[in-house]
């Protein structure tokens, strides 16, 4: 059997002029840090990113220090010898596996995607010509859901009729029930200082805003750059309007 279809939330990233909760980013950031990164990379996005507008919100120095927290590989140098330093700006996130081998090994088999687009890639489109519809329903959030609810989906009890094999965890939403992520999340695991809710439904909400941030962080200047452009559009018809009406003023 498959899965449960994920529950809709109220992010505050839909809709035409929806925008990234900069909090959400912020809180998002350090549940990734603290808990996804240790199996997850995030291998498209730099530090230098946290900075730039339209994302969490921080200062260069801010993105700066939190960088200096990682341990970066780098070289050869001089002497040919690879080396570590601190991160900075210019650097990627760091993968927690050397390669996709090392991932599988140690998850049971079962590489931990790379986190940067994957609520992109969790959203699903329907056949032509059906997707014309989904881009003015909840196309976009549809990704978000999935991964929110998976994080949420964990159950003690096994339904019946489902096995679960050894090594592998019961999920409501993963397809097929059986995932090999053990359940990431608990209430209290992650310190928050800004008076937000420890629940795993609070993380799970905070780290998806995070990862739609990672997967589209220009959102909020192309949905800005979008309505300009229909403003341009009614504006410009209004003109033309007019201006046939004039150039063809004595023609009948
Ligand atoms: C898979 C998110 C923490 C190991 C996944 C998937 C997502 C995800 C979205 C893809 C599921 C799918 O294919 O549809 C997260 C987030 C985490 C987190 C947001 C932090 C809150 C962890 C941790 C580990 C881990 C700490 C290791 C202990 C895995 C593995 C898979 C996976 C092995 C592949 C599962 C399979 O294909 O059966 N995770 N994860 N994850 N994750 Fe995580």
């Amino acid at each position: 059997e498959g899965s449960d279809t994920p529950p809709g939330n109220k992010w505050s990233f839909s809709g035409p002029f929806g925008t990234f909760d900069r909090g959400a980013l912020q809180r998002g950031l350090k549940v990734y840090k603290e808990v996804c990164s240790s199996c997850h990379g995030l291998s498209y996005v730099a530090f230098r990113n946290l900075a730039e507008s339209g994302g969490p919100g921080y200062s260069v120095a801010q993105a700066s220090a939190f960088a200096s927290e990682y341990k970066v590989k780098d070289g050869p140098n001089d002497a040919g010898d690879m080396f570590e330093r601190p991160g900075r700006p210019a650097d990627y996130f760091p993968s927690p596996f050397p390669n996709e081998q090392a991932a599988r090994a140690a998850n049971g088999g079962a590489a931990p995607p790379d986190l940067s687009l994957i609520t992109k890639a969790r959203s699903y489109k329907r056949g032509f010509p059906w997707f014309i519809f989904d881009v003015f329903t909840q196309y976009q959030e549809q990704g978000p859901d999935y991964v929110t609810a998976l994080l949420q989906g964990y159950e003690e009890k096994v339904p019946e009729g489902v096995t679960i094999p050894e090594g592998s965890y019961y999920n409501r939403y993963f397809p097929g029930h059986a995932i090999k992520m053990p359940k990431p999340l608990s209430d209290g695991q992650v310190t928050y200082d800004d008076g937000s809710p420890t629940t795993v439904a609070q993380y799970a909400k905070d780290v998806t805003t995070f990862l739609m941030w990672t997967a589209e962080p220009h959102m909020e200047a192309r949905k800005r750059l979008g309505f300009q452009v229909f403003v341009f559009l009614i504006i410009f018809a209004g003109l033309m309007y007019f201006t046939k009406k004039k150039v063809w003023a004595d023609s009948h």
